[in-house]
């Protein structure tokens, strides 16, 4: 039996996976740095791309990272990194479609050789920002546990003839939807995750929920649990670090707080449900590892009796 250890392995295209809600502050940056760390560690080859050209708080928590990764004592993975610049240029058109080249390359140099792309996206509606939804394979919309963050999905209102609209946000998810089922016929796996729960269930918070509970089956996403409002998903910031880094380095024991951060991001990447037939770096290197050890076996095999 031969096995060639650098046979290059099957590879498909990129699984898109793009973080977005019209909504400032809901988490959106947050996520997607939980997120690309926690493929990362699993094996998987990431690519980023940040298109919040104003805050860029991705690129910065990935400049942090990459200072960090220099003098770590221990593995620190960082992705492929793109930070697309918007258009400089007064015409509408001409800078869109300098914006699709710069978005379309950088796609383009990822899309075979990554398992994952995950993308950041402003609060504002542009260009480039409709455009990462309609290329989206898994959406994912943070929101807090309150009716202004429902607001811009569907109209809260007091009045019962205008509660309900579709609103502005909800409004994209659905253009993007309807596009891309006329070019490739894909769909857009579209889930809403509660962000900065609190750890208290109050009255409102049962009332947010149910309310989005309902919307999900009117606009076709699934809710997550999410992530509870705790110090960890903020205060590692500057190092580019998060909790699933190997902070126990450092305290010799996983506190608290770490575990049960660590248990609510593996809980959100398992309700993702993202494909599992890409295979991982590291499911990869071990499906080689086991290979060369069955070659090995045989080979012995094959030397005791005297072959
Ligand atoms: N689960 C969480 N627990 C604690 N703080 C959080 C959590 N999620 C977000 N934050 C904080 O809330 C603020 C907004 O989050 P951010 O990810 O920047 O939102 P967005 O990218 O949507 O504007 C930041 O200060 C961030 O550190
Ligand atoms: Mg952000």
């Amino acid at each position: 039996m031969t096995f060639d250890a650098d046979e290059a392995p099957e590879l498909r295209a990129a699984h898109v996976i793009v973080v977005a809600n019209e909504k400032g502050g809901s988490g959106k940056s947050t996520l997607s740095i939980h997120l690309a760390v926690a493929l990362m560690k699993a094996g998987y080859r990431v690519a980023t791309i940040d298109l919040d050209i104003r805050q860029r708080t991705l690129t910065r928590f990935f400049e942090n990272r990459a200072s960090w990764a220099r003098t770590a004592p221990w593995k620190v993975e960082l992705p492929k990194h793109f930070a697309p610049d918007r258009s400089e240029s007064p015409n509408r058109q001409d800078s869109e479609t300098a914006e699709f080249a710069v978005f379309a390359e950088a796609i383009g140099e990822v899309e075979h050789d990554y398992e994952f792309v995950v993308i950041d996206t402003p609060a504002s509606d542009s260009y480039l920002m409709r455009l990462a939804h309609s290329l989206a394979d898994t959406l994912i919309s943070p929101m807090n546990d309150s009716f202004i963050d429902m607001d811009v999905l569907s109209r809260v209102h007091h009045d019962r003839s205008q509660r309900g609209m579709v609103a502005q946000y909800a409004e994209i998810v659905l253009e993007a939807r309807r596009k891309r089922r006329l070019v490739d016929n894909g769909l857009i796996d579209w889930i809403m995750v509660r962000n900065r729960v609190a750890t208290l269930q109050t009255n409102n918070a049962r009332q947010v929920d149910q309310t989005l509970r309902k919307l999900a089956v009117e606009l076709r996403f699934r809710v997550a649990e999410g992530l509870h409002d705790r110090v960890i998903f903020r205060e590692l910031f500057p190092l580019g670090l998060t909790a699933l880094d190997a902070l126990e380095e450092f305290h010799h024991t996983l506190t608290a707080s770490q575990k049960s951060a660590r248990r609510e991001i593996d809980a959100l990447v398992s309700d993702l449900r993202l494909p599992e037939r890409v295979a991982g770096a590291d499911h990869l290197e071990s499906r080689h590892i086991w290979f060369e050890q069955i070659s090995d076996y045989y080979r012995d095999l094959g030397a005791r009796r005297g072959e």
